[in-house]
């Protein structure tokens, strides 16, 4: 942002009373085009708020150190599929194979999650798949509420980005972290949520279903996930999403 910019910016808002930032940086509401140019062309995007595409999301999150995680991972999964997707599917957080090849769900539970997309007319280039938490927890662990917190912004702009139509949560992580709730994920599966953000015009229709590796390991609530793969092949088809 320019000096004169910012100095517009910071204008603005003592008149309108405003004599405190809860953030390091006030929201560059006055940023011209060439403001934001300047930002790209001077290397690495420093402010989320600056990212327009998914691979600026994604050079943003390697660079990031915000969650330790990072640090015992070997890469940053950020996301497979169709980026121009209307249908985006959201995970926990890559596990071993995923860490090692750096893309979501190539593991046993992303074969399973592959057949039941495949059941509805669907696979890996008419779906976009991301995860909450781009970094392998150690042992595959759940990630802390902490480690959702620190990613939580990533996968929100990712949204913001994509802008899907529907939006699949896969297990109790991803659900209750977006869907910004305590509620499990049998409380929530089985009905359409909404899903909103301030950088979205408008919410987006989300369903959570059980975790494929859930059901790798329970596999009688196969029948109840059924269900609601077919609430959304309906839904797909009610809004002509393709
Ligand atoms: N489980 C997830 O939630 N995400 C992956 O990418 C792999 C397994």
């Amino acid at each position: 942002m320019s000096l004169n910019s910012e100095l517009k910016n910071l204008k603005f808002l003592l008149n309108s009373g405003i004599s405190e930032f809860i953030q390091n940086i006030p929201n560059p509401i006055y940023q011209t085009k060439k403001d934001k140019k300047e930002i790209k062309n001077s290397g690495k995007i420093k402010n989320i708020a600056d990212i327009q595409t998914s691979s600026e999301l994604k050079e943003f999150i390697k660079n990031s150190s915000v969650c330790a995680l990072k640090k015992s991972a070997i890469q940053t999964v950020v996301s497979d599929g169709n980026s121009s997707s209307k249908i985006m599917l959201i995970g926990e957080a890559p596990g071993a194979e995923e860490d090692k090849y750096g893309k979501p769900f190539v593991g046993r539970g992303g074969q399973l999650l592959d057949k039941m997309l495949a059941a509805i007319g669907l696979d890996r280039n008419k779906v976009y798949i991301s995860n909450v938490v781009p970094w392998r927890p150690p042992g595959n662990r759940q990630p802390t509420t902490e480690e959702i917190l620190q990613c939580l912004p990533f996968i929100q702009k990712h949204i913001e980005i994509i802008n899907p139509s529907i939006l699949i949560l896969l297990g109790g992580t991803a659900a209750k972290a977006l869907l910004t709730t305590n509620q499990g994920i049998t409380k929530l599966r089985g009905t359409w949520h909404q899903y909103n953000s301030l950088g979205l015009s408008n919410p987006i229709f989300t369903r959570a279903i059980f975790h494929p590796a859930f059901l790798l390991r329970s596999p009688g609530y196969k029948k109840q996930t059924w269900e609601d793969l077919l609430e959304i092949q309906k839904k797909i088809k009610l809004n002509e999403i393709n």
